[in-house]
């Protein structure tokens, strides 16, 4: 049975627990790892033509995150860069509603093809699912697609990979973290202080796994109504600014609540290509632009230095 069969019948059926051998999740008393022992690396041709690959978390969920990654890989896709977005979301996936991409296709040498939005490439479990059908898995088989996505898709050359991660601080962010050499994440926050705790937990997850945090993305920071013309700080100000002087990472941008954000995510058009000239779409811009400056910086610093990770647990932190 060719690959994309048996993905397509794992994701499909209920049969995929049964399937997947069950390998140990990774728990905070195991011994520390050796770079030696990491995971496989990627397989040659998936990923050792991606340049980058930069995670779009928050550790909070709802505040934007698939949104701010769609439209910062549309952004730097108009500025001419080879781009790609994986949806590490696996129990909650967005991508392909966001884009309404078809399924991937297999080549020759049994890989998945992924599909293209506006030249960028895309790939997601919801490709695989009828829509509104739950991925029924536990956290070895989650483990398993995430590394088949990054191992087993022909991702080509690529300049960036945005990796679109699920709330929280679990699995896929680790197992992510141990696999692949990423380049950076940028964190997504809504002002308030109740996201900012989440969010900060992401941000020593990052700084534990050696992952340089590349800016700080606000938000719903505000709302203009169409009556009055003033700014309406509905969930708090200035969270983001506080965040990013409190680690030392720039504000990549603070984005207004839009309703039109929101209406393009359900009609599948990235807002940054239907609306590149409103305060939004020209925010995700600049936060793209912004984002390559930092990470150029910390290249030259030699804080943005790729390669494996050690992931070391402790115990009782
Ligand atoms: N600036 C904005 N203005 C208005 N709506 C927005 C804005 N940013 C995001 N949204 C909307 O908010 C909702 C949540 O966004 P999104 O799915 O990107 O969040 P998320 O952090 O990825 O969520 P999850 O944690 O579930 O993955 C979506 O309907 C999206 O269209
Ligand atoms: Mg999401």
């Amino acid at each position: 049975m060719s690959f994309l069969k048996k993905i397509q019948e794992k994701f499909s059926s209920g049969r995929v627990e049964r399937e997947v051998p069950q390998a140990p999740s990774p728990s905070p008393s195991a011994p520390a790892r050796t770079p030696g022992a990491q995971a496989a690396p990627p397989k040659a041709g998936a990923l050792e033509r991606v340049k980058n690959l930069i995670a779009v978390g928050s550790g909070k969920g709802g505040v934007g995150k698939s949104t701010v990654a769609l439209n910062l890989a549309l952004s730097l896709a108009q500025e001419g860069f080879k781009v790609g977005i994986v949806d590490a979301d696996i129990h909650g996936p967005s991508l392909q509603q966001m884009t309404r991409t078809g399924r991937p296709t297999m080549t020759d040498d049994d890989f998945l093809e992924p599909p293209e939005y506006e030249g960028v490439k895309v790939m997601s479990v919801a490709m695989f699912a009828p829509a509104g059908q739950a991925q029924i898995m536990r956290g070895p088989m989650v483990t398993q697609v995430i590394r088949q996505f990054l191992t087993q898709v022909n991702w080509g050359e690529l300049d960036y990979l945005i990796v679109d991660l699920p709330p929280g601080t679990g699995d896929i962010h680790l197992t992510l973290a141990q696999m692949v050499p990423l380049s950076g994440a940028v964190l997504v926050t809504t002002p308030q202080e109740v996201s900012l705790l989440d969010v900060r937990k992401a941000v020593h997850m990052f700084q534990t796994v050696n992952v340089p945090i590349l800016g700080v993305v606000e938000n719903m920071s505000y709302f203009v109504c169409d009556g009055c013309d003033k700014k309406h700080f509905i969930f708090r100000e200035g969270g983001g600014r506080k965040l990013a002087a409190e680690i030392g990472a720039p504000l990549l941008g603070e984005l207004p609540i839009d309703p039109r954000v929101a209406d393009s995510g359900d009609a599948g058009v990235a807002f940054v290509v239907s609306n590149p000239s409103s305060i939004v779409g020209q925010a995700y811009l600049e936060m793209a632009k912004q984002m390559k400056v930092q990470q150029a910086k910390l290249q030259r610093s030699g804080d943005g230095a790729l390669g494996y990770f050690l992931l070391e647990w402790k115990q009782n932190v």
